[in-house]
């Protein structure tokens, strides 16, 4: 198989029968979010009758009071919002390129944080994510790098960096003069990723960008935010940066996320965890016994779940017959970016479904892993 990025294999799922692949979120709306819907013509009036940057605010400041970010620098000018959060890190890996070139990226992690970083010529050092401490990145060259950028919690492990290990290296960082860089867009839906994660690293004195996220939660048909902030002393070079990309995000989309982050910080969080954490054992115990595959049995609580595949058994080659039949999951490949042959004994299940899509693609999984024979050769990973 041709080693396409994950978007690219998102997209061939976007039309397919059981689209299980990308951590978009499909399940349905929730019934106060149905009634968010049905406000629209209202937000669309008001999204023209005030001005920008107040509706800005709003949105920044639900979303972050949702997520328990009381120290965000919101309505300080030093959080930009952007059409998603690829936007944004589009932007920092082009200011990593013009002051701080050489990073250690957090390994595995979602494609696209290294692709783009390499796209603006950044040099990638790996830091495995079970070694992701003051210590590990020492080892991993540490006094070589000029930044060091974690994905918290992990996609697609669903690691989270704790609190005291994220001062660790947060302290590390500002001692040494480096960036560092977070990626929290799964912050949502785990509540030991929702410590304060500005006050920390304010208190350390750490020259810093923060990247949020509202497109992993509701399913808003991708109308939603991303949003990058720094710490008041940065070398990053953002405004300058992000202006270069847009004029503003939509005043409409920002009344949307404003009240679906109400919305969650009302209730609506329990409802999205409770569905993830279901949809979670349905495939667990689904596979637990299905031949040439095993459960990883971690406490991850993010809208995705990995599935580890028996010995010899390849993930890309699996993702191809699943395909043929009209099922479409994420081979972990990708995700290790520095070694994809690392990845390959993984498949990627979205949770974000409702929960007969997870109970069709789970008996379509269990079909193909009884055909391991023909998935049993060497993975082109
Ligand atoms: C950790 C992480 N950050 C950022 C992104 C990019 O999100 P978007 O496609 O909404 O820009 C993804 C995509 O899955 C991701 O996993």
């Amino acid at each position: 198989m041709e080693l396409h990025n994950l978007t690219e294999l998102e997209i061939l799922a976007l039309s397919a029968e059981v689209n299980v692949a990308d951590g978009h979120p499909r399940q349905r709306l929730t019934e106060s979010q149905r009634a968010i819907v049905g406000k629209f013509p209202e937000l669309f009036a008001l999204a023209a009758g005030v001005p920008f940057e107040a509706l800005e605010t709003r949105a920044q400041r639900s979303y972050m009071d949702a997520v328990q970010q009381a120290a965000a620098p919101v309505g300080s000018g030093r959080i930009f919002s952007g059409y998603a959060s690829s936007v944004c890190i589009d932007a920092v890996a082009r200011c990593l390129s013009e002051s701080a070139p050489r990073v250690g990226l957090i390994h595995p992690t979602f494609d696209n944080i290294p692709d783009l970083l390499k796209a603006w010529s950044v040099q990638l050092v790996p830091v495995d994510e079970d070694q992701m401490d003051a210590s590990g990145i020492e080892r991993a060259g540490g006094g070589d790098l000029d930044a060091v950028f974690v994905t918290t919690p992990n996609n697609p492990t669903g690691r989270v960096v704790g609190e005291a290990a994220l001062a660790d290296i947060a302290q590390y960082c500002a001692a040494r003069d480096m960036v560092l860089v977070i990626d929290t867009s799964f912050r949502g839906f785990d509540v030991r990723a929702q410590y304060d994660t500005y006050e920390l690293l304010d208190a350390t004195g750490v020259d810093y960008a923060v990247i949020e996220d509202t497109g992993k939660l509701w399913p808003a048909s991708e109308l939603k935010l991303g949003m990058v902030a720094t710490s008041e002393r940065t070398r990053l070079q953002l405004e300058r940066a992000m202006t270069d990309i847009l004029l503003s995000v939509s005043p409409f989309v920002c009344l949307f996320v404003d009240a679906l982050a109400r919305d969650a910080a009302d209730g609506g969080f329990e409802q999205l965890h409770r569905l993830v954490a279901d949809n979670r054992e349905r495939v667990r115990n689904g596979l637990r016994d299905a031949p040439n595959a095993s459960v990883v049995e971690t406490d991850t609580r993010v809208s995705v779940e990995r599935i580890k595949l028996a010995d010899g058994v390849s993930a890309a080659l699996l993702w191809e017959q699943l395909r043929s039949r009209g099922v479409h999951v994420l081979p972990c490949g990708q995700f290790h970016w520095a070694r994809p042959g690392d990845g390959d004994c993984f498949i990627r299940i979205a949770l974000g479904r409702e929960p007969e899509m997870i109970e069709r693609a789970i008996a379509e999984i269990r079909h193909s892993l009884e055909t391991a024979p023909e998935l049993a050769m060497q993975s082109t990973a």
